[in-house]
């Protein structure tokens, strides 16, 4: 079966290490055949979710912030058969950017249901033990999501400069990561 896949780019850098993580792993997917559609979320217009509760309290999901692109990005992860994260380590966890979409899946993340999930990120630590609360932040979304799939992911250490990342191992990592996606 041909997968529709979904990835959210959530580094504000567009040249950055994470983005170039996502272009190898679409490579490795595209083998497989996919349908791919990269976000880069810093340049989407996605504001802030403001706790207002309409989403729950009307019952349609309605979202009082949804003329922004966050309608469109919620309509792409429904269609999706996989979707992957991907954000480098800001502070030990993920980006702000990334925070502002998860928090903006309100109305929509019980809908999401068994979904194949990807997650790559990159820092300059030289440990992946210091990805645990990024790992745990993204889990937290998964628990709350009907069925999902962890897949696999992606911890690419010791990278800080734009493109830093090409001469590791991590860019084949996240091409043979690709790969998986139609198992
Ligand atoms: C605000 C900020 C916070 C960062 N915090 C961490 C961190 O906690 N741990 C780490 O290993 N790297 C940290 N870094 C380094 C980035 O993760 C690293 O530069 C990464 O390659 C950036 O990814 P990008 O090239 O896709 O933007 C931080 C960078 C910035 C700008």
């Amino acid at each position: 079966m041909t997968k529709n896949v979904v990835v959210l780019m959530g580094s504000p850098r567009e040249n950055g290490n994470t983005n170039i993580l996502c272009d190898e792993f679409i490579k490795g997917a595209k083998t497989t055949g996919a349908n791919v559609n990269k976000i880069i979320i810093q340049d989407q217009n996605i504001n802030y979710c403001i706790g207002c509760s309409s989403c729950y309290k009307q019952g349609e999901k309605y979202c009082v912030i949804f003329d922004d692109d966050m309608r469109y990005i919620l309509d792409e992860m429904d269609k999706a058969d996989v979707i992957v994260f991907a954000s480098p380590l800001y502070f030990y966890t993920i980006t702000g950017q990334m925070k502002t979409l998860i928090d903006r899946m309100t109305p929509r993340y019980q809908d999401l249901h068994d979904k194949e999930v990807y997650f790559l990120s990159c820092g300059i630590t030289g440990s992946q033990d210091n990805f645990n609360r990024a790992i745990e932040d993204f889990r937290g979304l998964l628990d709350c999501m009907p069925s999902p799939k962890e897949k696999g992911m992606v911890l690419a250490t010791g990278v800080w400069e734009e493109g830093e990342i090409n001469n590791t191992k991590f860019v084949q990592e996240a091409y043979e990561l690709g790969k998986t996606v139609d198992d």
